[in-house]
């Protein structure tokens, strides 16, 4: 019997639940909450991280989720028959409890026990395995060879790679990170043994695990979170050793259904068949089709997440807008001329709703914003494309300027790729640095600072925790309760952006704030600040929190899983579902000042504000 994908998900977080007493936790919202350095939940280690540095999670040491999760790094090579931009991360985590020997041993029980006994009945001689070889910063990893080699790898199939390759997180430039041991499947057939699946035959020693062929699909990632990586570049032990695993969903119903693609599995198969009988020739418009049912299922879980976003020029906004875009350009591609987006997310919606019933929640926003941006795009995609080819035409030379191109972009919305695209058709080329300096300028001037930027590179750090970020996490709290004191009780957090320097908060509300309120509400935080009252938190049922008033994103999933929620206290001032850091009392603010206050998107204004005198502090 060939498990369905559904069946799949459901025996990974069964197994760990069950036979090895893990709590399932639902995913988090895509949209990372406080942390400033990504604009997307990458992989599942982001919402945990508060808990990985040492705060006590309400669900205990052990846990297993399937996590929503989005990369863009490799955008440019969707269309081939591996790489994604939305993802579900299925992973099983020890906070502070169990470490290598048990992890490994999960793993691989997991792996290879047949289907019938919970199981994925992989054959255990087609695993090959991978551990840390070790460096200045940290010892290499023979332990873990040993657990496998224990186990039943022997010592030919587990390789040692360095830091590139077996090294984990963090995320960005700080927080927690470790060695990592990784499990591959050799996909090919017993027949073929030896070969180097991009022809011939090759070495063993050429062709590896570490090898790109397609040979050695690598499956899944036990890393053993030790460490904390610091500002300047050290290596620090963490409170508690921990394990994160990272399994992708679609690449194990991809192995466990035999076939080449994620494109061609249950997960994508209604949104390739209507592609097929919409594109004028699908074999030979394939990669289009995988790059328009990528994107189009990577907007549809952006646009319905619980924190959803709207297409924009700026972060988040910018990428799904540009997501959406690019889908609509290789429909055009492939010969689709009605609107089509909101008809693919149609499909994808019922093959998800189950697991992520926010998609059915939110259905008539995610078409609806779809619609628009595809009427938008339509709009401006013939205008802007004569305009192109008006300044090709008058330049001399085949480099367009940075400013030009920024001039499109801005203009006429076309993504920067998306002009390079056609200019490259006439054989020109964009200067990209002019483009991201004038990127960057224009945003500067509208005082705002774009992390996405035109690279769509995601730096930055994670797992801030020093004191000054701290400060500004709690104000955030007192900011969201004095908003709602001030405006309404339909004021709620919509979205949270937390640095050492200031906090960035946006809410619910739909018009201008007077500078009355503005003032009422920077006086209701410095009241509860001179109050300098505790801050601590409990561990709740999810009824109880809400019975107690607290605020926060209750996500129904919570509910159904009957899990437990952390709600942090301000005192007697603010109740409210978080995982935390805080500080310990709301003294050591000293001083709340709101900077800015501003229109975000339809519905929602954004406040700058900073806690001053933290210098005083520090
Ligand atoms: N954080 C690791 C990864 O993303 C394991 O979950 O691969």
């Amino acid at each position: 019997m060939v498990p369905t994908a559904p069946q799949i998900r459901r025996q990974y977080i069964d197994f760990f639940v069950n036979k090895y007493g893990h709590k399932e936790i639902p995913s988090a919202s895509l949209i990372p909450e406080n942390d400033p350095t990504v604009l997307f939940t990458t992989a599942g280690m982001h919402p945990l991280v508060p808990y990985l540095m040492g705060e006590p999670h309400p669900q205990g040491k052990r846990l297993v989720d399937a996590q929503k999760s989005l990369r863009t790094d490799d955008i440019d090579e969707v269309g081939d028959a591996t790489h994604l931009t939305f993802f579900e991360m299925l992973g099983n985590w020890s906070l502070g409890d169990y470490f290598k020997a048990e992890a490994i041993k999960m793993s691989f029980e997991l792996l290879t026990l047949p289907w019938e006994n919970g199981g994925f009945g992989l054959p255990a001689d087609r695993l090959f395995v991978s551990c840390f070889e070790g460096d200045s910063d940290a010892p290499r990893d023979i332990e873990s060879a040993e657990i496998w080699q224990k186990i039943g790898i022997p010592k030919e199939r587990i390789y040692f790679f360095p830091k590139k390759k077996n090294w984990w997180g963090p995320a960005g430039k700080t927080g927690p990170c470790g060695p990592d041991t990784e499990m591959f499947y050799d996909v090919l057939n017993d027949s073929d043994k030896g070969s180097h699946k991009k022809g011939g035959r090759v070495s063993q020693s050429q062709c590896n695990p570490a090898c790109d062929c397609g040979r050695y699909v690598e499956i899944w990632n036990d890393v053993f979170m030790q460490y904390n990586k610091k500002p300047d570049g050290t290596y620090e032990p963490l409170k508690q050793k921990n394990v994160d695993t990272g399994l992708g969903f679609e690449r194990l119903v991809t192995i466990l259904h035999e076939k080449d693609s994620p494109f061609d599995t249950e997960l994508f198969a209604p949104v390739m068949e209507f592609l097929k009988n919409h594109a004028v020739s699908f074999t030979s418009h394939i990669a289009s089709c995988r790059i328009i049912a990528d994107h189009l299922r990577a907007a549809t879980f952006i646009l319905g997440d619980p924190m959803g976003v709207s297409p924009s020029n700026v972060d988040q906004g910018y990428i799904v807008r540009r997501l959406i875009r690019r889908a609509i350009r290789h429909g055009k591609q492939i010969g689709i001329s009605k609107f089509f987006t909101a008809e693919i997310a149609k499909l994808f919606i019922p093959l998800y709703e189950n697991v992520y019933p926010e998609l059915s929640k939110n259905k008539d926003r995610i078409l609806d914003e779809l619609n628009r941006e595809e009427e938008r795009f339509v709009k401006t995609l013939g205008r802007g494309l004569k305009e192109l080819e008006r300044i090709i035409g008058q330049q001399g030379g085949t480099v367009l300027s940075g400013a030009e191109a920024f001039y499109i972009f801005e203009t006429y919305g076309f993504p920067l790729e998306m002009i390079e695209e056609e200019l490259a058709k006439e054989g020109f080329t964009v200067n990209r640095e002019q483009f991201q300096k004038a990127f960057d300028e224009a945003f500067k001037k509208h005082q705002e600072v774009s992390r996405a930027g035109a690279s769509q590179k995601f730096a930055g750090g994670l797992a801030d925790h020093t004191e000054p970020t701290k400060m500004h996490h709690t104000a955030t709290h007192l900011v969201h309760q004095a908003l709602r004191d001030v405006l309404g009780p339909h004021v709620f957090q919509r979205g949270s952006n937390v640095t050492g320097e200031r906090l960035r908060f946006d809410f619910s509300h739909h018009t201008k704030m007077t500078p009355e309120q503005i003032k009422k509400v920077e006086e209701i935080v410095n009241t509860q600040i001179q109050r300098d009252m505790p801050v601590h938190f409990e561990i709740l049922d999810f009824e109880e929190a809400k019975k107690r008033g607290a605020i926060g994103l209750f996500d129904d999933k919570y509910a159904q899983l009957g899990n437990k929620v952390k709600v942090y206290f301000m005192g007697d001032y603010s109740k409210e579902v978080c995982g935390g850091p805080h500080v310990e009392h709301t003294g050591v603010l000293k001083h709340f000042k709101i900077l800015k206050e501003e229109a975000c998107s339809a519905g929602i204004r954004r406040i700058k504000a900073v806690v001053e005198g933290i210098k005083d502090v520090m």
